[in-house]
């Protein structure tokens, strides 16, 4: 491929709400770059886009590890210029603090917080190179607003607020986009082992949020929606 291809990585492409703006952008002409550890996951999505008329790669990708997102920017800048970056790998891990376990606690930074921070530094030198690019981070609405039982997951969105309002304030004068969304509850298997009887039909559907995503993607000129909050009409669960 070119330094024509226009690249997007997305990386917890193979589930919720990382698949849904995968397949959406995909409609877009970018080519998009699927990152996650379940390379299974990624090839059934990729088949997906292809039927689609849509193009892709699968980087099997673990953000918390340095190496390995070494290897995503790589082999992505490879298949051509990449202007989208979505950090949008995550978990959330629920519970009172008694019970919140340091290993849980660093979990939760390590891919939330340290994975977006690794992800965002190794695809900045390639934007500021063509002062161009839109770095988007799938924040929550746990990164506004501190949630009871939820301690590492709200310090590691807050975190990410932080994160993401410095490099919007560093990048200005790149031409980089920097756009933060926290989004309420969506349908996803986020919640598959969370123990909270939140009716999931209620909840947003990740489609819907992925929408959202690439419309704030797709703004044209010199504007720039720097943060979207996100949440059903009838507010938080
Ligand atoms: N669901 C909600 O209610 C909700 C609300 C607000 C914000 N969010 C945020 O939205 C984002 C996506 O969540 P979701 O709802 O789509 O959850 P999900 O369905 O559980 O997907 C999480 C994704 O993160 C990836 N991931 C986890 N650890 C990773 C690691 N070490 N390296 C690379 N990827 C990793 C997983 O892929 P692999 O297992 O393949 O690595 C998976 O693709 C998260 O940042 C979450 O905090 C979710």
């Amino acid at each position: 491929m070119s330094s024509s291809t226009e690249v997007a990585v997305v990386t917890g492409a193979s589930s919720g709400l990382g698949r849904s703006i995968a397949i959406r952008l995909a409609k877009e002409n970018f080519h998009l770059v699927l990152a996650s550890r379940n390379e299974e996951k990624l090839r059934s999505l990729q088949v997906e886009i292809s039927n689609d008329g849509g193009n892709s790669t699968v980087i099997p990708t673990d953000v918390s590890s340095e190496t390995s997102v070494d290897n995503l920017v790589v082999k992505a800048e490879e298949i051509g210029s990449v202007s989208v970056v979505i950090n949008n790998s995550g978990l959330g891990l629920f519970s009172n603090i008694s019970e919140h376990s340091i290993e849980d606690f660093d979990r939760q930074i390590n891919v939330n917080l340290r994975g977006s921070f690794l992800v965002s530094r190794g695809f900045i030198p390639g934007m500021k190179n063509k002062q161009t690019g839109k770095l988007v981070f799938i924040n929550s609405v746990a990164g506004k607003w501190g949630y009871p039982f939820s301690a590492g997951y709200v310090a590691s969105k807050f975190g990410l607020t932080g994160l993401a309002n410095s490099l919007r304030n560093e990048l200005r004068e790149d031409n980089i986009k920097v756009i933060s969304i926290f989004p309420g509850a969506i349908d996803s298997p986020f919640w598959d082992a969370v123990n909270v009887n939140f009716p999931r039909e209620e909840m947003m559907t990740s489609e819907d949020v992925a929408e959202t995503v690439v419309h704030s993607i797709m703004m044209p000129g010199i504007s720039v929606l720097e943060e979207i909050v996100m949440r059903r009409v009838q507010g938080d669960f």
